[in-house]
């Protein structure tokens, strides 16, 4: 028999380069799209690139989306692909709009166009709570985003939702709660943080600049998350989840574990630039997971402190190894 095919949007980012790794595991043929550049973005991938199968397409161009499915003939497409960081959705706003809101309806209409048979996963987000309007967080909170990327976000829910209801597709969307690892972007603020404290403590670095310290996030281990999104392809009817711990810490909690690992004090090194501050914050946001456990049997199992350990151990690790490449290398305070 025919093992399951998926193909994975975003493959080149962390949750596309970990759900291909757990996809792979699971017996699937693994498709991934790529868009063009003109230096190859595929370091998170590296690993895998003789067991997955690359295709050029672009959220903007509809035509590539129904030519990708019409040769890769998924039976699951996941679709993770997005304009993902909040501070550039001000600066490239309609952007922004194009690839993380109009990109899944375009990802819908070949999918509908193609075979309406395709599951579906749509990667969502907690920041479409934004404002919160309820403590904690679940699948029937009102939405109210706070920025163009959280805005773009809910259009991506809602169309999500409606070509489900529109065309009985079998099409989920997945509200996840932040979720990092050592594979995430280095201009998120755990990444940012963990990458500075371990150039900190080999002598690299002398600061550490953050915006909003007392932002509460509800942070959890990004492998266990793209565990979530194949649950709910897996399940008998399409239904939309929460994906979070359920448990908060500030930007400044972060901060100070991410310090205590290598036994520096925050104190020494921490400055505020205003400039980081966003025109509007989401201050604080905590996942009721009450669904996920009960209809997906999903749980976080990485707690905070751990998170923090293993971002900041990899970044030791890998500032190491490029030290070692340079002449002298470095010290350590
Ligand atoms: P990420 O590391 O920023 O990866 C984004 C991916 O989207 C990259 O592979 C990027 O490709 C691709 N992409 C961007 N624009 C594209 C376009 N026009 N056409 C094709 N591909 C395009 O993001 P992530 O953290 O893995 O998150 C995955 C998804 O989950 C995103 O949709 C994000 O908004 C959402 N989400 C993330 C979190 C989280 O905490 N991580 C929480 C909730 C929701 P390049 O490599 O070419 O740039
Ligand atoms: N990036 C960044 N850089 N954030 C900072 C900084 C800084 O120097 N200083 C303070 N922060 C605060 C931000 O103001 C925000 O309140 C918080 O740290 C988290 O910021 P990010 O790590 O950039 O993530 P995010 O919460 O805005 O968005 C991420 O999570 C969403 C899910 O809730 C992204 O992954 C989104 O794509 C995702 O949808």
């Amino acid at each position: 028999m025919k093992s399951p095919t998926a193909l994975v949007t975003g493959v080149t980012g962390q949750d596309g380069s970990y759900l291909a790794e757990l996809l792979l595991d699971k017996g699937y043929e693994v498709h991934g799209m790529v868009r063009r550049s003109s230096t190859e973005t595929f370091e998170r991938i590296a690993h895998l690139k003789d067991r997955i199968q690359l295709h050029l397409g672009d959220l903007l161009d509809q035509a590539s989306l129904v030519t990708l499915l019409r040769d890769v003939q998924p039976t699951e497409l996941y679709n993770l692909a997005a304009q993902s960081f909040v501070p550039t959705s001000w600066v490239q706003p309609s952007l922004t709009g194009e690839f993380t809101a109009l990109g899944v309806t375009r990802m819908l209409d070949a999918v509908r166009l193609v075979d309406p048979e395709i599951r579906f996963y749509q990667a969502s987000s907690s920041e479409m709570f934004g404002r919160v309007q309820e403590k904690p967080q679940s699948e029937t909170t009102p939405f109210y985003p706070r920025s163009p990327y959280a805005v773009a976000k809910l259009y991506g829910h809602w169309i999500t939702v409606n070509y489900r209801e529109s065309y009985g597709l079998f099409a989920v969307s997945g509200i996840l709660f932040n979720h990092e690892s050592p594979r995430r972007g280095r201009e998120f603020v755990t990444r940012k943080i963990s990458e500075s404290v371990a150039r900190i403590k080999l002598g690299l670095q002398d600061e550490l600049s953050l915006g909003n310290l007392d932002a509460r996030r509800d942070w959890g281990y990004a492998p266990e998350y793209v565990d979530a999104m194949w649950r709910m392809l897996q399940l008998a009817d399409p239904t939309d989840f929460v994906i979070g711990t359920g448990v908060q810490h500030s930007v400044e909690d972060f901060v100070n574990a991410a310090f205590a690992t290598v036994e520096l004090d925050p104190q020494d090194f921490m400055r505020v630039d205003k400039s980081l501050i966003r025109p509007a914050e989401v201050d604080t946001l905590q996942a009721n997971v009450e669904k996920a456990e009960r209809e997906l049997g999903w749980r976080a199992a990485t707690q905070f402190t751990d998170l923090v350990e293993i971002m900041v151990h990899a970044d030791l690790e890998a500032q190491e190894r490029s030290s070692r490449r340079r002449v002298g290398g470095p010290g350590t305070r």
